[in-house]
This record gives structure tokens, C-alpha cells and sequence, in this order.
């Protein structure tokens, strides 16, 4: 019988760079409809708020997907690098979940996140002084010296990665992250083997100098038997990730929206009193994690009354609920004095981003400094050149590039 399901993921770059008249229509058929992936596999996607809420914080519908494919009898790719970076709180229900939660939340509590600002203000602040190098009029690209870096550096400040080995480590993740289809190129598999290698390495010299960073932490709790030498690999691996391709994607997309937005934007440089809400505006209006990591259904559920049946692939996306009418007034409209109360951008329930202050934090200071210094900044591509060509487009929309005018610098001081 032929193949009715839509395709979902792996869009054409018109779809893939601006997907949210895709998600719209799709939306507009159903909230909850069964799609094709493009690695071929079946899967729900939900799309709606409410059922996204729902399809977030059921406990019936499980982030345990090596489990649960497993018992159907699937076979599971393992991707990279591998199941023994896989155990970690994203990839697991509770009580693990609880368990490893608990333990890395012990780095976000607000104490130590506030603490971190100065060291992000530092690195913002140089990352700048390196881009206003180049001159007032040179084109420089925010992405690769600014958005990226950022946020790299601070998750290196908060695990006790030393500075010196942060850009090796950097382009490895740049690589295995930008993403691919079928077969994993060599340089692919070249970056995950230096990754592993490295974190390895990290393991073993903070078991022998403890220091006052999250691996010195997490490697403790291996010695007192509540974290396996797995669980800590992955829960290192899962940290990076997490912890700079979002808030880079959100750096740069932000940049952008507001640079689409003039009047937004000089309404922002008015009153910078502002950023808090803007910042949640700009992740709800840019989604830069479009979908939530993938879950599968351990029972039948019936969410926004469709019935999925049990051992299936849910995808809940978030770019598209945040953007539901039924929810936000005018939700294809950028608002950064929106009062609409909080949005799906760092999903919902007991997966809720663990690092969301230590993101908003990250970001806030990233645009102050930007915009503080370089108000007139400026694109410096033609706007339909921009390519959002991150990997299949399901968990990242983050640009690859940003290519602007700094403009001369208003720096104080
Ligand atoms: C703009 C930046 C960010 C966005 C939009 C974002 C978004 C998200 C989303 C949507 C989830 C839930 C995924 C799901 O349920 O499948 C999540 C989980 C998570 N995020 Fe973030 N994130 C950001 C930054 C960060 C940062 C800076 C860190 C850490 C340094 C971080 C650490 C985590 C962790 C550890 C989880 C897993 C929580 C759990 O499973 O209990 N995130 N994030």
C-alpha cells in the first residue's frame, strides 16, 4: 500500500531556514499526526500547546528510547559516539532520572550561577575586542566569534575544562553537531573519538586533582558508587551539548530577528529593562530548538484526542507550539513587551532545561555587551543567504554563519 504520512524533517533549505508556515499548516490539519522521518521511521508529531504540554510531562510516554525501541524489537541506531555516552538524564525516566538530575543540579543552583557573571561578561568582552580588531567597517562573522565561543567558554568555566584545550575540543563538537544523513563521515567519527578521548582524559586527571568544577563533582559521586563511570561520561557529553549549541543558536538567531525587527530592536536599545522578557520572546519567536529530543510512547496514550499507540516515536514540536493562535494572540508577530506568560522553549515537565538561568543569563549578557558596544550593527549578506543548516532541523535551528558590520564601537571606559 503506498506511503499517505508527510514527511517530517530533512525540509528543502526554503522549509528547513523558515519553518514555521510548515509547522502552521500542519498544525492547522492536527495537533497530533502521525509522520515520516527522514531517516524513514515512523513517528507522532505533536504540535499544538496544550497537547505539547501534555505529550511533555505524561509519564507514560518515556525518554528511555534505547529501552523501549529494544523491547518492540526495533533496531536502534546507535549514532554517535556511542552507547557508552548515552546514559544521561536526557536519555533516561525516573528514578534514574531523579538520581542524575539531582547530582548535576548541584553546578546550577542560583548561587553558582550568578557567580559565573563576571567570567561571562570577560568573555564576551574579549571575544568582542577581537571582532572590533578587524575595524569599525570590516565584515566579521557573530557566529564563529561570538555566539559559539560564548557560550563554550562558560560551559568550560562551569565543568573545569582548561582554556587551552577548549578550541580543539570546540571545532570537534562543531563537527559532530552540524550533523549529516546515512553513514557518519570520517571526519565524524575522527571528532567523536577525539571527544571521548579527551573526556576520558579529563575523568582520570580530576580524579587526581580534584578541583572546585562540576567533573571534580560528578567524578566524587562515582568514588561513593550514586554515578557509574558511564553515567558521568555521558552526563559531560550531554552537558557540552546542551550547554553551547542552543544558547549560540539563540545568540544568533536573536541577532537576527531584531535585525528583521528595526523598530523592536531601537525599542530595546530605549529601555534595556527590557532584555529579561525579550530574551524569552526571542526564544519563543525563534525556536532555537525546534523540537524536544525524541521520546517513545511506553503505553497507549491519547493526547489532543488521538490515540498513539504503544512502543511509537513521539516528536513534540516546539517551535510550532509556541506558536499557536489558540495560545499566544498574534503569534507570528515578534513582541519583546509580550506579557503572555512563559512559552515552550525549554520544553516542560521533569526534562524542564536544567541550565534555563544559567541560558537566560548567558544570553542576556551576550546582547547587552553586543548591543551595548555596536548598536548600529548590521548585516553584512544578502538576508536570503542566511542558511540554517543544522542537521536534519529537528532538535537545533541555529545559522552556521552571521556574516555583520560591527560598526564603530560605543565601548565605556
Ligand atoms: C537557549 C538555550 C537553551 C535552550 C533553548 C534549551 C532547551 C532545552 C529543552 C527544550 C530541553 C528539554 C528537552 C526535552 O524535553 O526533550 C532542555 C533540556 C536540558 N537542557 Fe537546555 N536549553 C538551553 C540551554 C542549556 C544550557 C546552557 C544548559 C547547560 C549548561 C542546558 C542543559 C540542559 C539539560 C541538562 C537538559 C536535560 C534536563 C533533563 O533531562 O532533566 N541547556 N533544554
Amino acid at each position: 500500500m503506498a506511503d499517505t504520512l508527510a514527511t517530517w524533517g530533512g525540509w528543502e533549505p526554503a522549509i528547513r531556514d523558515d519553518p514555521f508556515g510548515h509547522f502552521a499548516e500542519a498544525r492547522a490539519q492536527c495537533p497530533v499526526q502521525k509522520v515520516r522521518l527522514a531517516d524513514g521511521h515512523p513517528a507522532w508529531v505533536v504540535l499544538g500547546y496544550d497537547a505539547a504540554r501534555r505529550a511533555l510531562s505524561d509519564p507514560r510516554i518515556s525518554k528511555d528510547m534505547l529501552a523501549a525501541l529494544q523491547e518492540a524489537g526495533d533496531v536502534v541506531a546507535e549514532g554517535l559516539p556511542g552507547p557508552a555516552f548515552s546514559r544521561h538524564m536526557l536519555n533516561v525516566d525516573p528514578p534514574d532520572h531523579t538520581r542524575l538530575r539531582r547530582l548535576v543540579s548541584r553546578a546550577f543552583v542560583p548561587g553558582r550561577i550568578a557567580a559565573l557573571e563576571p567570567a561571562i561578561r570577560a568573555i564576551a568582552s574579549s571575544l568582542l575586542d577581537e571582532l572590533d580588531a578587524a575595524g569599525p567597517g570590516a565584515t566579521v562573522d557573530l557566529i564563529e566569534g561570538y555566539a559559539y565561543p560564548l557560550p563554550f567558554g562558560v560551559i568550560g568555566e562551569l565543568l573545569g575544562i582548561p582554556a587551552a584545550d577548549r578550541p580543539r575540543l570546540h571545532s570537534w563538537f562543531g563537527v559532530l553537531l552540524t550533523g549529516w544523513t546515512g553513514d557518519p563521515p570520517a571526519e565524524a567519527v575522527e571528532a567523536s573519538d577525539g571527544i571521548v578521548a579527551y573526556l576520558r582524559g579529563l575523568v582520570d586527571a580530576k580524579r587526581h586533582s580534584p578541583a572546585d568544577d562540576l567533573v571534580s563533582v560528578l567524578v566524587a559521586a562515582t568514588e561513593g558508587d550514586a554515578l557509574t563511570t558511564q553515567e558521568l561520561l555521558s552526563s559531560l557529553f550531554q552537558l557540552i551539548v546542551a550547554g553551547h549549541d542552543t544558547t549560540a543558536s539563540l545568540i544568533g538567531n536573536g541577532v537576527v530577528a531584531l535585525l528583521d525587527h528595526p523598530g523592536q530592536l531601537q525599542a530595546l536599545l530605549a529601555d534595556p529593562g527590557q532584555l529579561p522578557a525579550a530574551i524569552d520572546e526571542l526564544i519563543r519567536f525563534t525556536a532555537p530548538v525546534p523540537h524536544a529530543t525524541f521520546r517513545v510512547t511506553a503505553e497507549p496514550v491519547t493526547i489532543g484526542g488521538v490515540q498513539i499507540p504503544a512502543h511509537e516515536q513521539v516528536l513534540v514540536c516546539l517551535g510550532s507550539a509556541n506558536r499557536d493562535p489558540g495560545r499566544f494572540p498574534a503569534p507570528d508577530v515578534l513582541g519583546i513587551g509580550r506579557n503572555d506568560g512563559p512559552n515552550l522553549g525549554f520544553g516542560h515537565g521533569i526534562h524542564y532545561c536544567l541550565g534555563a538561568p544559567l541560558a537566560r543569563l548567558e544570553a542576556k549578557v551576550a546582547f547587552q555587551t553586543l548591543l551595548g558596544r555596536h548598536p548600529d550593527l548590521r548585516l553584512a549578506a544578502d538576508r536570503d543567504t542566511l542558511a540554517w543548516a543544522h542537521g536534519d532541523g529537528l532538535v537545533l535551528r541555529g545559522l552556521l554563519s552571521l556574516p555583520v558590520v560591527l560598526g564603530p564601537s560605543r565601548r565605556q571606559g
